[in-house]
């Protein structure tokens, strides 16, 4: 199927912008923010949908996050030429003054389109975009900009010089897919050859693993730099976290952002290596796989949903970087919507009126 995008409004009926609180001045309508590859990321949708219209575009019906938007809509899958000219479309029927993807996959898409002047989307550059896109490219990319990237070889090179253990990871990975550490040379020619895709080897770090969750303005200065633990994950999905002051990481999130010009979200996650110091493996140029950070531990008024909707419409905002409040955990579970056999939401949950705030403490 191809063509023109298909939109459905959510069960909730169209819910705009949030209502002015009393006393407010009146403020011009903000722009729409149009966001591709939604799937789970409900919490994330609904943030944007609170502050003004938002479409949710993916192309799977059941994906949850379509339901959190003003509007839901599918596109042509990414590799059609007709994928961008269907955003185009929805970018001029809803006044869309930037799109975001929540995925890997259009990142480079959506880059090249930027570049060609036909979407407003809040991306890097197409070379950072396909360089970060490519965890090799991307270490050949930070090292040669002086930033800490482990030690990291292909499989034709001589792996022997290497720390072991090391992992064996897809060059084009995500969602921690196909990863495996081997202890020795032999472990890892084994899984070179198990993993049905490009592979690189690269050190296994020996240290916590942490996450800087980070926003560029359009010039690609770094607004903010907001770094958590990650004290457990599931599929590069952070399910257990903690936002912490480490002057170390907010100083590290801000030169990968500047030397790399991101534009719009991006989350670096790194290790703190025994030996090796601070190691980035991986850089995400979108909203990564938790949102806390930059929801409640931004100060109020500066959390990344409203600093995108104010650059969405043409606001210059002040660099505030550092500034954020640490020391909250945050703790991520499941929940589920009903859908009728038009795969329209019900409306219907387990418990009236959706996830009950917290009964107590501990
Ligand atoms: N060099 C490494 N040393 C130790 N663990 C690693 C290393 N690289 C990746 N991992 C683990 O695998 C997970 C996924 O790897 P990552 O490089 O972030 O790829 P992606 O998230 O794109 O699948 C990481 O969150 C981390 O827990
Ligand atoms: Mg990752």
């Amino acid at each position: 199927m191809s063509g023109g995008p298909r939109e459905g409004r959510g069960a909730a009926g169209p819910r705009g912008a949030a209502p002015r609180p009393e006393g407010a001045p009146a403020r011009q309508a903000s722009p729409a923010i149009l966001l591709t590859g939604v799937g789970k990321r409900y919490d994330i949708v609904s943030c944007f949908a609170r502050l003004t219209p938002t479409i949710a575009v993916d192309p799977n019906p059941l994906a949850p996050a379509r339901y959190a938007g003003t509007l839901a809509a599918s596109a042509p899958p990414i590799a059609d030429p007709e994928y961008v000219p269907a955003l185009i479309r929805l970018c001029e029927r809803h006044r869309v003054g930037a799109v975001l993807p929540l995925t890997d996959l259009d990142i480079e898409v959506l880059a090249i389109a930027r570049e060609q002047g036909l979407l407003p989307a809040l991306v890097p550059s197409s070379k950072v975009a396909r360089a970060t896109f490519d965890k090799y490219e991307a270490h050949l990319l930070l090292s040669s900009l002086s930033l800490p990237s482990p030690p990291t070889l292909l499989p034709h090179q001589d792996l022997q010089g290497l720390r072991y253990p090391v992992m064996v990871k897809p060059r084009r990975g995500s969602g921690a897919r196909s990863i495996h550490l081997a202890a020795n040379e032999d472990q890892a020619r084994f899984f070179i050859d198990y993993v049905k895709e490009p592979t690189m080897v690269q050190t296994a770090m020996l240290g916590p693993e942490l996450s800087i969750d980070c926003l560029g303005d359009l010039d690609g200065r770094c607004l903010n730099a907001i770094p958590r633990t990650m004290i457990e994950s599931r599929g590069g999905e952070s399910i257990k976290g903690t936002v912490v002051a480490d002057e170390d990481l907010v100083d590290l999130g801000r030169r990968v952002m500047e030397a790399l010009a991101v534009r719009g979200p991006a989350t670096i996650q790194v290790f703190r290596d025994d030996q090796l110091g601070l190691q980035i493996t991986d850089v995400n140029t979108r909203f990564g796989g938790a949102f806390p950070g930059p929801a409640y531990a931004a100060k109020a008024g500066f959390t990344y949903p409203e600093l995108i909707v104010r650059l969405a419409a043409g606001e210059r905002v002040q660099p505030h970087v550092g500034e954020f409040v640490p020391g909250t955990t945050f703790t991520r579970y499941f929940w589920q919507l009903e859908l009728d056999q038009q795969l329209t939401p019900t409306g219907r949950d387990i418990v009236p009126g959706g996830p009950p705030p917290p009964r107590c403490n501990n």
